[in-house]
């Protein structure tokens, strides 16, 4: 099989709705040096080709961009990464995203990362990821394992609050276009943090992660993988928020965290073993 090519590389992107990319002097100077070349080979009537032909693989599933941000710590490279995605102009112009960022927050060494849709309206007011009602639901998972905030990474898919018409308080979920738009993201955060764990929670995380739009009760109890990472898919909080007083569906979610504390190998107390039954 050839390596990919540029053209392949585009293509990819094209497919995932990405109409612009950031290119920095030392790529520009590649690609100037790349086009001169290519120039000085063909005629000119070849020379400039205002329909570029993009090479058709259906069967791909496209893979998500690579974005490189610069630094040497993991505390360095998201800052850069914050900063790039801060302008990230595919997300503007797909013209459904709200312009507030709202970048990931927690311990960037982390060993658990948690991964839900989008920020809604508390976390584009307070900056932050899960500071609402499905954030304080959250928290309170946390502590159960014996956890706070600052010792876990928390993400989302989709870094801007997805728009609705005459927006108040009310959110939406974010559409696959807009996940595919800054899945990048994702996958980059996770290349610097490096967490042995993933959990996402709730489906959109689920689809945007593993690539596959399935409920999550069909994801759940297994153990799936992102970037060679274990990752396990669970209810997202607020959902647990809409459920009635019965435990049944917090002690789903609360096996999926136990499971995830086996696999980081955190102790676990016989209490914690038996909380929700
Ligand atoms: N729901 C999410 O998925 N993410 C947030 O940050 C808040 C609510």
């Amino acid at each position: 099989m050839n390596p990919p090519t540029l053209l392949d590389y585009l293509d990819q992107l094209t497919r995932q709705g990405i109409t612009h990319i950031e290119v920095d002097d030392d790529a520009r100077s590649v690609l100037r040096e790349l086009y001169t070349r290519g120039s000085a080979r063909k005629s000119p009537s070849q020379r400039i080709s205002p329909t570029p032909s993009i090479p058709q693989t259906p069967d791909a599933a496209p893979q998500p961009l690579a974005i490189t941000p610069t630094g040497e710590s993991p505390e360095e490279k998201l800052a850069s990464l914050e900063l790039i995605a801060r302008k990230w102009q595919p997300a503007r112009d797909l013209g459904t995203l709200r312009d507030t960022l709202v970048f990931s927050c927690g311990n960037p060494r982390a060993e658990l990362m948690l991964v839900g849709e989008a920020p809604g309206y508390q976390e584009e007011k307070q900056g932050e990821p899960f500071v609402g009602p499905a954030g304080n639901k959250l928290n309170q998972i946390l502590k159960a394992m014996g956890l706070d905030r600052s010792q876990v990474y928390i993400s989302n898919v989709c870094k801007y609050r997805p728009a609705t018409k005459n927006q108040t308080t009310n959110n939406r979920k974010p559409s696959a276009e807009e996940l595919a738009c800054l899945l990048p993201f994702l996958q980059a955060e996770i290349d610097i943090v490096k967490p042995k764990v993933i959990i996402a929670l709730g489906g959109s995380a689920a689809e945007g992660l593993l690539q596959q739009s399935k409920p999550v009760g069909s994801l759940r109890e297994a153990w799936h993988q992102f970037q060679g990472i274990p990752l396990r898919v669970t209810y997202h909080p607020s959902y647990l928020l809409r459920q009635d007083e019965g435990v049944g569906e917090k002690r789903k979610v609360w096996e999926d965290m136990l499971a995830a504390m086996e696999k980081l190998g955190m102790p676990i107390s016989e209490k914690q073993r038996g909380y929700f039954q």
